[in-house]
């Protein structure tokens, strides 16, 4: 571990599961003890490139970390071409993650997640499974899919959308929702924020408790460089202010709390 906190992680594989969508498998001991909804800053060793690429977690046990991203500039790029036996630096788990024991324990729980907010879900859906807790998981995708059969593994029933119709229902993750009539007591979810937003008035419609990740807002996923604000209904103790760090304070925030 260096002064910054950060370990050199071994790639233990990769894989292509979309057009630009990929995985990275990392050996990384005490991975079993990250909680669902936290992520990795992941850093290039070429020193020219500072700030990391913050990148949720898909799967993390034993000694085994998976991330999956979409590959979108420089850095995205440079990770999708590393292979078996490469080294990377690596930070965390960061973030608070999901908090999965302020939920009743007899609580129905539905994971939903959009776009690059999926692959967070399957963690969060094995854990939540493994534990005994009623889960229920909707996907919604653009018109390409990935990670269903490690969904189906998962073993919690699966509904899924998207824009083209051509994966599930043709739709949004709330028409879903509807037409399935879930009735869930817990929504936690992950994905755009559209997405969020929707899911957020769903949720206030029927009275159910929504829990948000904000990941996709981050920059630096340190705390410095304030990219990551979010707007709050309530004022922050701390900057007297409504918004709160979206990589220090969450990401994942009470959709109460948080303006979508
Ligand atoms: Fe920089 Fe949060 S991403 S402060």
């Amino acid at each position: 571990m260096d002064n910054r906190g950060r370990v050199i992680a071994e790639v233990a594989g990769k894989q292509r599961l979309a057009e630009d969508i990929f995985c990275l498998k990392l050996t990384l001991p005490k991975a079993a003890a990250i909680r669902p909804g936290q992520f990795f800053n992941l850093y290039l060793e070429d020193g020219a490139h500072l700030l990391p690429r913050p990148i949720s977690v898909c799967e993390a046990k034993d000694r085994e970390l998976v991330l999956v991203y979409r590959r979108v500039g420089f850095g995205t790029n440079a990770f999708s071409k590393l292979g078996s036996g490469d080294h990377l630096p690596v930070l965390g788990p960061l973030g608070n993650g999901y908090p999965l024991e302020e939920l009743d324990v007899d609580a129905g729980v539905l994971c939903v997640g959009g776009g690059l907010g999926i692959p967070p879900m399957l963690h969060l859906t094995r854990t939540l499974r493994e534990a005994g807790r009623t889960v229920e998981t909707v996907l919604g995708f653009r018109d390409e899919s990935f990670l269903l059969a490690e969904f189906e593994a998962a073993g919690a029933p699966l509904y899924t959308a998207s824009d083209t119709g051509r994966i599930g229902e043709k739709g949004t993750v709330v028409d879903v929702i509807r037409s399935r009539s879930l009735q869930p007591e817990v929504i936690l979810a992950c994905g755009p924020l559209p997405m969020l937003a929707a899911l957020k008035g769903f949720a206030e419609e029927k009275g159910i408790r929504l829990y948000v990740s904000l990941e996709e807002r981050m920059a630096c996923g340190l705390g410095a460089c304030l990219a990551c604000v979010c707007e709050t209904v309530g004022v922050d103790e701390h900057s007297r202010v409504h918004n709160r760090r979206v990589c220090k304070d969450g990401p994942v925030f009470d959709a109460a709390e948080v303006v979508l």
